[in-house]
């Protein structure tokens, strides 16, 4: 029962992984051709800073939202809980700072910035799912369906 709830998360994990190295390949790609300026191609970092910010939209935002609201409520440890609500704000602030940049004018901080946000998001997802499976020895039969339940709710209401 724990396990399948777990697995939902684990799941969700990767498949941002999955998307997010995709990216990162494209930025690696990328970051070699910038390294002659002249030849910056902006409309590309456009594309890739896009593709991630879409991706932080439709997969992440909802996923963050289901740990918060159906699975962090639950947990009695609150330091771990509250390590992890940190990760997620300092990713949500991170998105922020570059959705306001300017590709032209700040193509090297987008770049910084996005490699440090699938670094961060990397090294959470793996905290994640070592905690996660630790926490369902904590957890009644009648909390893990309370928590599968709300996490369908959740992902019912995008729709
Ligand atoms: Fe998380
Ligand atoms: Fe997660």
């Amino acid at each position: 029962m724990w396990f399948g709830m777990v697995s939902i998360f684990i799941a969700h994990h990767e498949k941002i992984l999955s998307i997010l190295s995709t990216i990162e390949a494209n930025l690696t790609s990328f970051l070699e051709e910038v390294r002659d300026l002249y030849k910056t191609n902006y409309s590309l970092l456009r594309k890739h800073a896009e593709q991630f910010l879409k991706t932080y939209e439709t997969e992440m935002e909802l996923h963050f939202k289901s740990e918060e609201e159906a699975l962090f409520p639950y947990i009695k440890d609150r330091e771990e809980v509250s390590d992890l609500i940190n990760d997620h704000n300092w990713i949500r602030e991170k998105i922020r700072f570059i959705r306001n940049l300017d590709v032209e004018k700040n193509p090297k901080e987008i770049v910084d910035n996005m490699t440090q946000l699938i670094d961060k998001i990397k090294e959470h997802a793996q905290k994640e799912n070592q905690l996660f499976s630790k926490w369902g020895s904590q957890l009644s039969k009648d909390e893990i369906e309370e928590i599968s339940r709300k996490v369908e709710e959740i992902y019912e209401l995008r729709k």
